[in-house]
């Protein structure tokens, strides 16, 4: 794992955007796996302004999401997609057609949970991989649990996930309380990860991710075993990390 120090926030965003962005170019089709939250919004802002500056061209680019709450529709605008575009979608040139986010409203979800994976497989896998981090060490919405699933399924949410993201609801009682996630198979099968980090509620997951033992109570600590990994975070998310 290599770790990339950031100044704050911005530093971290701008860090992040600037591998995406050399991703980008260097593979004009390449397949990025992406993530929602508030960590990447300033990522994605610094890739439009990449964009919108004429360096970025994403017109062959093709995404796969980690996840998306299951129950809600995309228009809804708390869902994944919404979020995906209006954050990022919207103002770049990508094809529509080419972005993938889990359907909230699947219906035979283990056999579109395994379509997923499949087509994620059959697009060569992720070169790169987008990843924030839970305050609980989750990943996409692979929750803290007793072993790691290796594929995109069905999972119930832990109460500190609903807490933690009732903030962007009306209230708690609105936060869906299951989610469709990428498994850890799925997120380890990409090429390249990038962990993205900010402030200090996300210290202590940091540091078990990055130097705690491998063990799905911390589902981000298997990507110690991932040869590709930099984690770019602010000096708050790793203040618990030895400085190096
Ligand atoms: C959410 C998402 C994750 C995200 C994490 C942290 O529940 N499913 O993909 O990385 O929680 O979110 P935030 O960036 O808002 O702290």
């Amino acid at each position: 794992m290599r770790i990339l120090r950031a100044k704050d926030y911005d530093d971290m965003s701008r860090k992040a955007a600037n591998i995406i962005a050399a991703q980008v170019q260097l593979k004009p089709d390449c397949v990025l796996g992406l993530a929602t939250g508030s960590t990447p919004i300033g990522t994605y802002k610094n890739l439009v302004a990449a964009y919108e500056a004429g360096d970025l061209d994403f017109s062959e680019v093709k995404s796969y999401n980690l996840d998306e709450y299951r129950g809600l529709p995309g228009d809804h605008d708390q869902s994944y997609r919404y979020f995906m575009n209006v954050n990022l979608f919207d103002h770049v040139n990508i094809d529509k057609a080419n972005t993938h986010v889990p359907d909230g409203l699947m219906e035979d979800y283990e056999a579109a949970c395994a379509e997923y994976d499949a087509a994620v497989a059959a697009a060569g896998h992720q070169d790169l991989q987008l990843l924030g981090i839970g305050n609980n060490g989750h990943i996409g919405f692979n929750e803290p649990c007793d072993s790691f699933i290796k594929g995109t399924h069905c999972v119930d949410l832990t109460e500190s996930t609903i807490q933690a993201n009732s903030r962007l609801f009306d209230s708690i009682d609105d936060v869906p309380r299951q989610a469709y996630t990428m498994g850890i198979g799925t997120i380890m099968g990409a090429k390249m990860i990038l962990v993205i980090a900010n402030g200090d509620a996300k210290a202590q997951a940091v540091h078990d991710m990055c130097y705690g033992p491998v063990v799905p109570s911390c589902p981000a600590s298997i990507l110690q075993l991932h040869p590709n990994v930099v984690v770019v975070a602010d000096e708050a998310a790793l203040a618990l990390c030895p400085a190096e």
